[in-house]
């Protein structure tokens, strides 16, 4: 459980075309502004970042969160023409007892979901679809020098919120950052064989005793900001 299953392809030398996944609008908003991007797409150095994100649901009219739209929404974008990389930023759960608090950053080693438990051999190593993402320990340590972020785990699900055993697999796998999207990502990525690299940040303690939602709304400005912030940094070390 603690060893990934699957790895994705490493980052090639040259990086021309990126494919920048954000979940949430509110979360891509500062980050494209950060990046200086016009019409959806930026520039850094030789590469040209294309950022996706779902959109609104037409019926209910929030923002497609969660790993079915995620996968989805990146499935249908590399039908046409696949990326050199992709890249998800965005906001997450954090752990007080892995030392990490509002606004803080997580560069992401490796991704796995946590509500899945399918009791089959085989099955339940497909269902938690523990994943190496494509950065190097170089590249990681380089970024999370630049950024000040921590480098580890994320694992993904459907909810916000968590369930006592979900707490005790954070708790056991050392989980350092817990969203709705990163490991469908990592599915998508190594079905199609491109690589993925993932910057988080922190809008709400998932072992501390306040309401996730409340927090989230709470922090979700600042820790977009600080996500923002720290965006060029992290692409400097990738492309
Ligand atoms: N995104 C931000 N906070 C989160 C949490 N606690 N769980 C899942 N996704 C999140």
């Amino acid at each position: 459980m603690d060893r990934p299953t699957f790895a994705l392809p490493p980052i090639p030398p040259r990086v021309h075309r990126v494919l920048l996944f954000v979940a949430m609008r509110s979360e891509a908003d500062p980050i494209a502004r950060a990046l200086g991007a016009t019409d959806g797409t930026a520039r850094i150095g030789d590469a040209h970042i294309e950022l996706l994100v779902p959109g609104a649901d037409p019926v209910l009219g929030v923002d497609r969160l969660g790993p079915v739209h995620a996968a989805s929404a990146l499935a249908r974008a590399l039908c046409s023409a696949p990326p050199d990389l992709v890249v998800n930023m965005g906001t997450c759960g954090g752990f007080e007892s892995q030392g990490l608090g509002i606004a803080d950053l997580v560069v992401v080693r490796d991704a796995m979901f946590h509500d899945a438990r399918v009791a089959l051999d085989g099955f339940d190593a497909l269902a938690r679809a523990h994943t190496r993402l494509s950065p190097s320990e170089s590249q990681l340590e380089a970024i999370a020098a630049r950024t000040s972020a921590r480098i580890g785990l994320a694992s993904s699900g459907s909810s916000l919120d968590a369930t006592a055993d979900e707490l005790a697999l954070f708790r056991r796998t050392h989980t350092l950052a817990k969203d709705m999207e990163l490991a469908a990502l990592a599915v998508v990525c190594r079905e199609a064989g491109v690589p993925l690299a993932a910057l988080k940040g922190v809008t709400d303690l998932v072992d501390h005793h306040e309401p996730t939602h409340e927090a989230f709304l709470r922090n979700l400005t600042r820790t977009t900001d600080r996500i923002a912030q720290s965006a060029a940094a992290f692409f400097g070390q990738l492309v």
